[in-house]
């Protein structure tokens, strides 16, 4: 049995910038309302040219310059997104995009949770020793799905992508102490970007098909707000005594970035200092699946997260899901 490392991170957003000011000249907002409501400032959005794919790669290969590691031994390629620019997938143009000859790749869906998820995912198989050397992407363009007139929700998100390289450890320095994934398709109503029937086909004489295409993205706030400040403490807390880690113990809380009276009040119910959340949603709103990754890899350049600090992780999104984990990075 093998454990894992995190070897390398690396990230990127798009280098177009929207402030809330330049909302607030194309719809009725202003800098104030959305800043006292969620702490989002500013938010990255993917120009004409740009794809998800070619984001991805960004910050994959980032990822493996950090751990200044050879593309061709990483032998998967784990993409999360909900916002492939293929409905088909993307994570095989990535890997190719990245020069990841020997990899497979594939998607994984898993909404705001996709990074959690395909951490605890890459981590199974480098346990199994299926794979050794996995490259965990997560990356959304939410601002190609949000409704660009429904100011209640295209203020809140933003593109990017984040990953990391794992590599196989020894089991007895397995990097990641614990996991805890959760979902409720009950609550799928509160959030989502649905198929949308868009015309029906004759397929025989007394049979119709229907064609389909994806609506804009929907939200009731209230109830995603209500949904996360009680999940994502109680699967921390969880996860925490589980493993008999005291709050004192960690050294970092690192949240979905959705909303930072979210990360205030989950900190408060775990005992937890402020200083101690990584927050970086003034500058990118919320991306997704990127989130994670994003915040973790800019904390970690710019010093504040150091090599074996112990991160208390949670992702949570449509589906629902919910996903916790405890690494040493
Ligand atoms: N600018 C100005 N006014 C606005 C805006 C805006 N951008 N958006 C909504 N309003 C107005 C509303 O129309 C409403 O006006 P009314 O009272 O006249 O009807 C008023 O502000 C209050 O609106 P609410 O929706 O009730 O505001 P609330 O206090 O609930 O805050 C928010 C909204 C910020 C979205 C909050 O509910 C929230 O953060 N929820 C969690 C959402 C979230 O985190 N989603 C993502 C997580 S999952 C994922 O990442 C995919």
């Amino acid at each position: 049995p093998f454990g894992i490392a995190v070897a390398g991170t690396g990230s990127v957003a798009p280098e177009m910038v929207v402030s809330n000011d330049d909302l607030s000249e194309v719809m009725e907002t202003t800098d104030e309302w959305i800043t006292q409501r969620t702490g989002i400032r500013r938010r990255h959005v993917m120009e004409d040219e740009e794809t998800l794919a070619s984001l991805s790669a960004k910050a994959a290969t980032k990822a493996l310059e950090d751990a200044k590691f050879n593309v061709e031994d990483v032998d998967l390629v784990l993409h999360a997104t909900s916002t492939p620019d293929d409905l088909f997938g993307t994570g095989p143009q990535v890997a190719s995009m990245i020069g990841a000859t020997n990899a497979v790749a594939f998607d994984l869906t898993a909404a705001c949770s996709g990074f959690v998820f395909a951490l605890v995912t890459a981590a199974q198989y480098v346990r199994s020793g299926a794979f050794k050397n996995v490259l965990v992407i997560g990356a959304d363009g939410l601002s190609r799905w949000v409704d660009w007139s429904d100011r209640g929700t295209c203020v809140l998100f933003g593109d990017g992508a984040g990953a990391m390289l794992i590599t196989a450890a020894e089991s007895e320095n397995d990097a990641l102490l614990g996991f805890e994934l959760g979902s409720d398709g009950h609550g799928a109503c509160h959030l989502g970007v649905n198929a949308e029937n868009e015309s029906s086909f004759q397929v025989g004489a007394s049979k119709s098909a229907q064609s389909a295409k994806y609506g804009k993205l929907t939200m009731n706030g209230k109830e995603v707000f209500r949904f996360a400040t009680s999940r994502v403490p109680q699967t921390l807390s969880k996860l925490l005594e589980r493993h008999q880690i005291a709050p004192e113990e960690v050294d970092w809380l690192l949240l979905h970035q959705a909303n930072r009276r979210i990360m205030d009040s989950a900190a408060k119910r775990l005992g937890m200092p402020q200083e101690k959340i990584i927050c970086n949603l003034d500058e990118y709103g919320n991306t997704s699946a990127a989130s994670i990754p994003l915040a973790l890899d800019e904390a970690m350049r710019d010093g504040r997260v150091k090599k074996g600090d112990l991160l208390a992780c949670c992702g949570f999104g449509a589906g629902l899901t919910w996903g916790g984990a405890v690494p040493w990075c």
